[in-house]
């Protein structure tokens, strides 16, 4: 056991205590945020004069080293250690002696471990949106390929009217273009630099708070201590913006999973993205959508957990937020794994043109286009609607689409019904002529394609700079 502690205790800890009290085993993967946080710490120290110049240049190499041999696997991080300051701050002793003993002047481990959740989560949300900028990237070339692939659109499961492929994905670019909004928001209120909130009452060294948050790239320190340390919305954000995502990525997940059954068979999904069963041998299972879909009730958990977690925690830190991390850093590993999966399922998708036109074509997805042409020619929508009602019941007895009855046949119903009723219902008038903004129609939706481009190339992933690595520190 090695703990920062022990002056004040005369007895051992209990050893179900300890290892109950310890965060080793889930905090090492923050010891990179952990050591720059030192760094960048240890440097303003040094400017600050509390340290020594040579103290601070020995203290920055040897973190330097530590990062290193632990990165090159030369370090190992132990059990033995209670949680990743411990470990840095123990290894940095070992190797500098009592130089390494003034790491830790000013600081706590609660502002210390808010950094470190803080510079996590920062990376987390930068590399989510760059998934989420490359699976946007695959919905726009389908987009670009299908705006003439027309298929039927539902409501309550049932066929409603004629969309095409590219209308149908351009939903899920909004959604995940949304998902993108949402985490370039998140970053702006999380950008705030805890560290040097102390304890929870600040300190009484002259820190530069300033300075160490611009080490750090944030756009400032934040602005009270004890909410420094014990903050925690901008990872309930996070989790939140993961779950809206994952519900997306669900949604999308049960449509392929639906359109790739037998009974649709709208497309097909990669041999490289499928999985068979184990005893019959016809089965080709869309297993990477259902896991999707599985997993997005293991993120609404994190998000759920945190939220109860938090709720009636007093000010400033206590320990019931070291509770954060593990449900967090599941959630965060799962959303990427999902968003990486489902894109790649996605973009070796093949469509099944032929089966979505027929589909579209025989379900009466053109009964409001019937009514439509009624109402065109002077007849009030709400007969209309009965007159196209008794044509699809003809037509369901006699099992043929309304573009396949008679004139004659039509006329009996109604005889406003002429010959270019024909070309009034056919899918491609029924979705060519839906031209307002948003809608199917192939100009409508080529004007949003050209929109949703130009989008991509102006709202580049996000991506942190900090000072040292070219200008402003700036998050984009
Ligand atoms: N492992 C702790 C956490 O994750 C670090 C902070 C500990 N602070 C303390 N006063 N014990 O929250």
């Amino acid at each position: 056991m090695a703990q920062l502690w022990g002056g004040r205790f005369t007895g051992e800890t209990d050893q179900m205590v300890y290892e109950f009290n310890a965060s080793i085993t889930f905090d090492k993967r923050l010891y990179r945020q952990d050591i720059e946080g030192s760094v960048a710490h240890v440097k303003m120290l040094g400017k600050q004069g509390i340290l020594t110049e040579q103290e601070t240049d020995a203290i920055v190499a040897c973190l330097g080293e530590i990062s290193a041999d632990v990165e090159e696997g030369r370090l190992e991080i132990t059990p033995e250690y209670e949680d990743i300051h411990s470990f840095v701050e123990a290894n940095l002793i070992k190797r500098l002696g009592d130089t390494g003993k003034k790491l830790h002047t000013g600081r706590s481990r609660n502002d210390q471990v808010a950094l470190d959740m803080r510079l996590y989560c920062r990376q987390e949300v930068a590399e989510t949106d760059a998934l989420l900028k490359g699976l946007l990237t695959t919905i726009l070339a389908i987009m670009e390929a299908h705006t003439e692939t027309i298929m039927p659109g539902f409501t309550h499961l049932q066929k409603a009217q004629p969309v095409t492929l590219a209308h149908h994905m351009g939903a899920y670019f909004e959604m995940f273009k949304r998902d993108r909004q949402r985490l370039s928001d998140i970053c702006e209120r999380m950008n705030y630099c805890p560290l040097g909130s102390g304890a929870l009452a600040g300190t009484t060294y002259p820190l530069d708070r300033q300075y160490t948050a611009e080490l750090l790239g944030f756009y400032g320190p934040t602005l009270n201590s004890m909410d420094g340390v014990s903050d925690r919305d901008y990872l309930i954000e996070f989790l939140s913006a993961c779950a809206t995502i994952m519900m997306h990525l669900s949604r999308f997940s049960e449509e392929i999973i639906i359109w790739n059954s037998n009974e649709y068979q709208f497309v097909e999904i990669d041999d490289a993205f499928s999985t068979g069963s184990s005893i019959m041998p016809q089965k080709k299972n869309p297993d990477i959508a259902e896991l999707v879909r599985g997993k997005t009730g293991r993120v609404y958990g994190a998000l759920m957990s945190l939220l109860v977690t938090m709720k009636g925690i007093p000010l400033a830190y206590n320990k019931d937020m070291q509770e954060d991390k593990e449900l967090a850093f599941d959630a965060m590993d799962t959303v990427k794994r999902c968003i990486a999966l489902f894109d790649g399922m996605l973009s070796t998708i093949t469509f099944r043109k032929d089966r979505m036109r027929a589909s579209a074509a025989l379900g009466f997805t053109n009964a409001t286009d019937a009514a439509d042409y009624l109402v065109n020619h002077g007849v009030p929508f709400r007969d209309a609607h009965g007159i196209v009602g008794r044509i699809v019941l003809f037509c369901i007895e006699k099992g043929i689409a309304i573009d396949e009855m008679s004139l004659a046949e039509l006329k009996a119903i109604s005889p406003v019904f002429d010959q270019d009723l024909y070309e009034a219902v056919s899918m491609e008038t029924c979705v060519n002529k839906r031209l307002t903004i948003g809608a199917p129609g192939k100009e409508a939706m080529e004007a949003v394609i050209a929109a949703e481009r130009d989008y991509l190339k102006h709202h580049p992933a996000i991506s942190v700079s900090r000072r040292g690595d070219g200008g402003q520190p700036q998050i984009l």
